[in-house]
């Protein structure tokens, strides 16, 4: 399948909110059960510099996000969080590893020294792909969220500069 990564656009909010969306409507991978972004947010954050915004297109679609968004205190702006989503029918294509690639690049290139992430411990996929991309895991919170009955651990991963 012919896909785009590319940094997003302005006119790209609408179609991050309805992926983000999608992914969310799942109810087992973001924490999240509705996205709370308006399309003139979605837009700010878009134009922010302290922020990146990944997205992978196919036919103008755009069907995976990747956000990173700098610490807004002085006492955090050496670090930077990772939020990650493809939509159903796009994963397993390498979308998610050059988005996550072109988020380290940057992370690199602002001279920030920590990469964090949180995922749900039962998101192996997710693990597997953060572990090949150099995260490593920093610690646990034990049953942080409860999914459909059962209690699922929050997985702390970082990378240092
Ligand atoms: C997690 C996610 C972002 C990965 O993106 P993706 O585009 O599917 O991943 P890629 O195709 O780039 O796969 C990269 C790696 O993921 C891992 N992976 C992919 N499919 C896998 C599978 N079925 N089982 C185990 N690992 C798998 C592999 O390590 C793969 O490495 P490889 O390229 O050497 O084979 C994507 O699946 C997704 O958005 N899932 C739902 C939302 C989500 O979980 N977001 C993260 C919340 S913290």
């Amino acid at each position: 399948m012919d896909y785009e990564i590319r940094i997003a656009k302005p006119s790209d909010a609408s179609g991050i909110i309805r992926c983000m969306q999608s992914v969310m409507d799942e109810k087992i991978y973001l924490v999240g059960d509705i996205y709370l972004y308006t399309e003139r947010g979605e837009k700010d954050m878009i134009k922010n510099p302290d922020d990146l915004n990944i997205v992978s297109v196919v036919n103008n679609e755009v069907v995976g996000i990747m956000k990173i968004q700098r610490g807004i205190f002085r006492k955090t702006r050496h670090t930077a969080t990772l939020g990650i989503a493809v939509m159903r029918g796009y994963r397993h294509l390498g979308m998610g590893r050059r988005m996550i690639g072109e988020g380290i690049e940057w992370c690199r290139k602002e001279g920030i020294k920590k990469l964090n992430l949180e995922v749900f411990s039962s998101n192996e996929n997710a693990i597997s792909l953060y572990r090949k991309m150099g995260f490593e895991i920093e610690g646990v919170r034990k049953n942080q969220f409860l999914i459909f009955d059962t209690f699922v651990d929050d997985v702390i991963m970082s990378i240092n500069f």
